[in-house]
């Protein structure tokens, strides 16, 4: 199948053309930039891709707050454009979307299941929730939220939780880290793979469009999942826990945006491991490419 997959420079898009190889067709804002509707559809439509996973998104929480209209262009209306796209070449979507689409749902005692209605806050999640919304117009989507994201070691520009924490524990005595957020971290090679599942078994199938959770298994906050990074890389770095009030941002963050993977996994797809497994794992690359 040939797929295309936008942001393919960023840490999700990169590992499904990795994990996908000749059948993928990477690009990115310095190929194409996706709120140029007309360029979308000149290029798109002479690629003839047989799907589309769109992995690119304006993904920078706190600076959305201020570059409102160029974070609704990428996150909404982008995901418009590649919806014509789809309907003239009849072409299944993969929108990838996230947890923050919960940021203003109350704490909960349980997962949210895909059906839970949103409550997105901050104009990140408002924008990411606009492009679901976009992307379910067409019949033959599939909308993939997912969560707290950290791509291979070897993903040398990738941004994300796991390589600022070991920086900072490599450079400092101790950390302070918000322990009242509640979440599911998830190594994007395990992300990736489940999204290739869906796709590949709804388009073989012709059925099973709509909505899936797809991260790694159980739950923690960002100083749990800190002080185990610390422990993993063998440092003696404090983790000292705080809460969101004291340490504020521009952007809301969901306290509680644990999400429920059941229907996923009721189709028999790659097992999520646990999220500390997940973390082993990346520790364990990570030494592989300290040492080469
Ligand atoms: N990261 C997370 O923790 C997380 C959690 C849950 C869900 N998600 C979702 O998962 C998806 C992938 O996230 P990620 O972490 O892989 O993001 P990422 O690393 O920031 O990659 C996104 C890519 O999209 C590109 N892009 C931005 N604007 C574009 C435009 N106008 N046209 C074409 N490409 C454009 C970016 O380029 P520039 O870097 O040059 O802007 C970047 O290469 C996104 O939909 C995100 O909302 C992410």
């Amino acid at each position: 199948m040939k797929c295309l997959i936008t942001g393919s420079a960023g840490q999700l898009g990169a590992e499904l053309c990795r994990l996908l190889g000749s059948e993928a067709i990477g690009i990115d804002v310095d190929t194409i930039d996706l709120t140029n509707r007309a360029m979308v559809h000149d290029v798109l439509v002479k690629m003839a891709p047989q799907a589309i996973i769109n992995c690119a998104a304006y993904t920078q929480v706190d600076n959305a707050e201020d570059r409102i209209d160029r974070c609704r262009a990428v996150n909404a209306g982008a995901v418009a454009s590649l919806v014509e796209v789809c309907r003239l070449l009849d072409c299944p979507l993969v929108q990838i979307s996230t947890d923050y689409v919960f940021t203003g749902n109350p704490p909960a005692a349980q997962p949210r299941l895909e059906g839970d209605k949103p409550i997105p806050r901050g104009v990140y999640a408002i924008t990411k929730f606009e492009g679901e919304k976009a992307a379910a117009t067409w019949s033959k989507h599939l909308i993939v939220r997912t969560c707290g994201l950290y791509a291979r070691p070897s993903h040398a520009s990738a941004k994300n939780f796991v390589k600022t924490i070991l920086r900072l524990a490599r450079s400092q005595t101790g950390l302070r880290v918000v322990d009242d957020q509640w979440c599911t971290p998830s190594y994007v090679p395990d992300v990736a793979q489940g999204i290739a599942f869906l796709l590949k078994h709804c388009t073989s199938r012709g059925v099973g469009w709509g909505t899936y959770h797809v991260t790694n298994r159980g739950e923690t906050t960002w100083c749990r999942m800190a002080r185990e990074i610390v422990r993993f890389a063998g440092l003696d770095t404090t983790v000292e826990a705080i809460t969101t009030a004291e340490y504020p941002l521009p952007a809301p963050r969901p306290p509680y945006s644990v999400l429920d993977t059941t229907a996923y996994h009721r189709l028999d797809g790659p097992p999520m491991p646990p999220w500390q497994d997940a973390l082993a794992a990346y520790c364990e690359e990570l030494r592989e490419v300290e040492k080469a």
